[in-house]
C-alpha cells in the first residue's frame, strides 16, 4: 500500500453521510457467519430478563438463546423453550423458574468498540447478553477510556504537542468520567458489578502511540460516534435517548480529536512508518461491519443498537467513507 497525502478527515461529515445513507437502505454484501446449535438451561435473573426482554414468546426464547450460548450471536434461526416436566409447553408461564433452551444460531467473535482502550489494556470477562451486562461492559470500557485519554495528555505534553490537542484530551477524559458514572449507575441499578478496567503501562514510543490511536481512536471510537447517534434516536426510553444524545456528542469530539491526533503524529513518522500505520487502520476499517454485526447481536433491542445486518451495513458505509477521505486502500 502506498500512501502519499496526510491524513484529513472531518468526522462529522462522515458520521451523518452515514447515518443518512443507513436510514435510505443503502446496502453492501454482509460476511458468511459460522452456525452453531446451543442448548442449556436459563433461570434465576436470566429468565426474568428474557421474560422482560420480549414483547412474544419469540422474542424471549431468543434472549433467553443469547443466555445459553458460549458465543455472541449474529441471527438466531430455530429456537425452542421447554418449561418443567409436568408442562413443557409453558415455559413463559408466571411461576416457572427454570427453562430449557435449544436454538439454532450464527454467530462472529467480536469487540465492542465503545469508548478507547488504553494501551496494554486487558479484556474482561464480562457476560453481555442481558441489559445489565450490556450496561456494564459499557461502563467498564468507558472508565478504561478515561485511563487512555490522561496518559495521551501527559503524553503528548512530554512530547511538546500543541497545547489544544492536550487540553482537548483532558476535556475529553473528563466527558469519558461522566459516560462511565452514567451507565455504571444503569449497570448497578439492573443489578451488575462493574470490573475496574486493568491495563499494562503505556510504552513511551510514537510510532506506538499512532498505531494505537489509529485504530481504537480513529476507528473504534469514531464509530462509536455514530452508534451512538442511532441509540440516542432509537432507544426504547427517554432516558436513554437522553443519555445517549449527550454520549454521542461527546464521541463525535474524540473521534475528531483522533484524526487530528492521527495528523500531527503522521508528520512525525517516516515513510515507512506510515505505510505501517495506514496499513493497520485499514485493517481494523475491513473488521469493522463483521464486528459490529457481532456487538448488535450481543445488544438488547430496547438499547437502540441497529440489528446485526444494518450494524454490519453502517460499518461499511462509514469504512469506505474513512478510507475515501484518508487515503486509504481497501
Ligand atoms: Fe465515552
Ligand atoms: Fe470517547
Amino acid at each position: 500500500m502506498s500512501i502519499t497525502r496526510r491524513p484529513h478527515v472531518r468526522l462529522r461529515a462522515i458520521a451523518t453521510a452515514v447515518l443518512a445513507l443507513e436510514a435510505a437502505g443503502c446496502g453492501c454484501p454482509d460476511p458468511e457467519p459460522d452456525t452453531s446449535e446451543f442448548t442449556g438451561t436459563v433461570k434465576g435473573p436470566d429468565l426474568k430478563n428474557a421474560r422482560e426482554d420480549g414483547d412474544t414468546d419469540e422474542a424471549r426464547c431468543e434472549a433467553a438463546c443469547r443466555v445459553v450460548a458460549a458465543e455472541v450471536l449474529d441471527e438466531i434461526e430455530k429456537c425452542e423453550a421447554k418449561g418443567p416436566e409436568t408442562d413443557p409447553s409453558k415455559p413463559w408461564a408466571e411461576g416457572v423458574e427454570e427453562i430449557t433452551v435449544t436454538c439454532t444460531a450464527t454467530y462472529t467473535p467480536f469487540q465492542f468498540c465503545t469508548g478507547r482502550r488504553p494501551q496494554g489494556h486487558k479484556e474482561a470477562d464480562i457476560a453481555v447478553q442481558s441489559r445489565a451486562g450490556w450496561f456494564a461492559v459499557h461502563a467498564h470500557l468507558e472508565r478504561a477510556a478515561v485511563t487512555a485519554f490522561r496518559e495521551l495528555a501527559a503524553w503528548l505534553t512530554g512530547r511538546g504537542a500543541p497545547a489544544g490537542l492536550v487540553g482537548r484530551c483532558r476535556d475529553a477524559a473528563a466527558d469519558e468520567v461522566r459516560h462511565a458514572d452514567a451507565l455504571e449507575a444503569l449497570a448497578l441499578r439492573d443489578g451488575a458489578e462493574v470490573p475496574p478496567p486493568r491495563a499494562d503501562p503505556p510504552v513511551d514510543d510514537l510510532f506506538a502511540v499512532a498505531c494505537h490511536n489509529a485504530v481504537e481512536g480513529c476507528v473504534s471510537e469514531a464509530f462509536a460516534a455514530v452508534v451512538a447517534a442511532h441509540q440516542a434516536a432509537h432507544a426504547r426510553s427517554l432516558e436513554l435517548r437522553v443519555l445517549f444524545t449527550r454520549i454521542a456528542a461527546d464521541e463525535l469530539r474524540h473521534g475528531q480529536l483522533a484524526w487530528d491526533l492521527h495528523a500531527w503524529l503522521w508528520d512525525r513518522l517516516t515513510p515507512a512508518q506510515q505505510t505501517a500505520v495506514a496499513e493497520l487502520q485499514a485493517r481494523a476499517l475491513l473488521d469493522l461491519p463483521g464486528n459490529s454485526r457481532g456487538a448488535a447481536a450481543a445488544t438488547p433491542r430496547e438499547l437502540g443498537w441497529p440489528d446485526p445486518a444494518h450494524a454490519a451495513r453502517m460499518a461499511e458505509l462509514f469504512a469506505r467513507r474513512l478510507r475515501d477521505a484518508a487515503g486509504l486502500a481497501a
